[in-house]
């Protein structure tokens, strides 16, 4: 692990996070050797660096912003360490001043400064500080640290899985990252390839996924504690795995249609899921299942007008095959509401550009009809800072998703709400599931940064479940 606790103070660089509130004349003049610094106000993401008057080493300061509040703060701590790499020296975060909340957000954006996106660069850039420490007298520290670091590693799994190319993560090399994962970290995978897919009535998965050569497959990844007993909670969860969403023959423009990489991450967050609840032994019993399939063109390819069976054995007209994602989750979701009683089902994917456009980048919607489990979600999302917010889920909009000749269309006869309209789509699916939850991730799972040039996956919803499991 890069990021190691420490209750020595070593002479380093230092990277002292900091609140507003923090900004006192002591916590200065004990850090900085200056009493007071004019340019700094320690908002969040803000940074300062100074030699201390005193010892004359180098100190770089990092606003948190307000303590109150609710943003992204790993990722200021990631980027002020990633910033840092190429000094001369080690590393060390000064944290005694920070409370536990704190610590494990910094503790886990310090360690995602460490990820390696330059997979496929012939020469690695020079790093030369090779792990941080954190400085803390904390007693639960160590513990705080060890499983932000465990959940970090699985994040940066999903993370090289998001951000490679589609060449390379093809749906089965998916398949076979999930069966290899169960094994290493202690769950088990099964997966339906190719044509069993049709054997299995996985009908609209293989219906997506066939006109690639390279072919769709189903995963289900099982995770159980050790000890089993009727109180146990069971938990589903379902994430989209399109490998990549050319839109079919609906096809889209090809300006940026190389992002459509991405469109797997719901699969690659519910797979780090697995990872984790394994590693972290957690007492809940947890599915998790991803159809994969590559959405292209081809003489075999699905048209608009096609009339789809799905494995819950309701049909499904197409009108667009660039909306794609709620097809594979129509048959996932109705694959774990028949073959596993789960209290509760959460489903991640990067659904909707609509709901991009009505959240931005900062807040994945949150569909569902439970409010306890709305607001539960919600308190996750602020807790673990991967934001959700509320979009809604009301009735009057399943009207414009029904078809004349089958038993729903894929695609909204009103080109508004387009992030609800996809959400009532997928509930039809659920067999009235009292505990379901829809996630649209499409804003949230790969975006821009302070830290590369172009669009890269940010790992997100895996500390959001984490959270909400270790709650229920
Ligand atoms: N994969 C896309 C959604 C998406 C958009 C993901 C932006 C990530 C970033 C999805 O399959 C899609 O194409 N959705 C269509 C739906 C429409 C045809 C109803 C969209 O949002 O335009
Ligand atoms: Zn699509
Ligand atoms: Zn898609």
């Amino acid at each position: 692990m890069k990021v190691n606790h420490t209750n020595k103070l070593i002479k380093v660089h230092t990277i002292i996070p900091c609140y507003e509130e923090d900004l006192s004349a002591l916590f200065l003049s004990q850090h900085t050797g200056f009493e007071k610094i004019e340019d700094f106000k320690a908002e969040l993401g803000e940074p300062y660096s100074l030699l201390n008057s005193v010892t004359n080493k180098k100190v770089f300061l990092i606003g948190l912003g307000k303590k109150a509040r609710s943003e992204n703060i790993s990722q200021s701590i990631r980027k002020a360490v990633f910033f840092n790499l190429r000094l001369d020296g080690a590393i060390q975060i000064f944290a005694d001043h920070l409370d536990d909340k704190t610590l494990e957000q910094l503790a886990y954006g310090a360690a995602l400064a460490f990820y390696n996106i330059n997979k496929f660069k012939e020469t690695e850039e020079a790093k030369k500080i090779e792990g941080v420490k954190i400085y803390t007298t904390n007693p639960k520290a160590s513990a705080i640290i060890k499983k932000s670091g465990l959940i970090a590693e699985s994040s940066m799994n999903a993370m090289d899985l998001v951000n490679l190319p589609s060449n390379i993560k093809t749906p089965f090399y998916i398949a076979d990252y999930a069966v290899s994962s169960g094994k290493a970290h202690g769950f088990s995978t099964k997966v339906i390839r190719g044509k069993d897919l049709e054997k299995n009535k996985l009908h609209a998965v293989y219906a997506v996924g066939k006109a690639s050569d390279n072919p769709p497959a189903f995963i289900v990844m099982e995770y159980k504690p050790k000890k089993v007993s009727k109180l146990t909670k069971k938990i589903g969860l379902v994430g989209k795995g399109i490998s990549f969403d050319t839109g079919g023959i609906s096809i889209k423009p090809s300006a940026n249609m190389h992002y459509m990489k991405c469109d797997m991450a719901g699969g690659a967050a519910v797979i780090a899921m697995m990872e984790i609840a394994a590693q972290l032994q957690l007492a809940h019993h947890i599915i998790g299942i991803v159809p994969v399939a590559e959405n292209t063109l081809g003489g075999n390819a699905y048209r608009p007008g096609d009339v789809l069976k799905t494995y819950s054995g309701k049909h499904i007209e197409v009108i667009d095959t660039d909306a794609e994602g709620r097809l594979v989750l129509a048959d996932a979701l109705a694959y774990m509401v028949k073959n596993y009683e789960t209290d509760t089902i959460i489903d991640l994917a990067t659904l909707t550009g609509s709901c991009v456009a009505t959240l931005g980048y900062f807040a994945a919607g949150l569909f569902t009809t439970n409010d306890e489990l709305a607001a539960s979600m919600y308190e996750s999302g602020i807790n673990s800072g991967d934001k959700v917010w509320r979009l809604p889920m009301w009735d009057e909009y399943k009207a414009y998703m029904n078809s004349d000749i089958a038993d729903i269309k894929n695609l909204s006869s009103v080109p508004v709400a387009g992030a609800t309209t996809a959400a009532k789509f997928l509930e039809v699916f659920t067999n009235k599931h009292k505990c379901w939850v829809h996630l649209d991730i499409a804003g949230v799972s790969f975006t821009d940064s302070e830290i590369y040039k172009s669009r890269t996956a940010t790992g997100y919803g895996i500390r959001l479940l984490t959270d909400f499991i270790s709650k229920q």
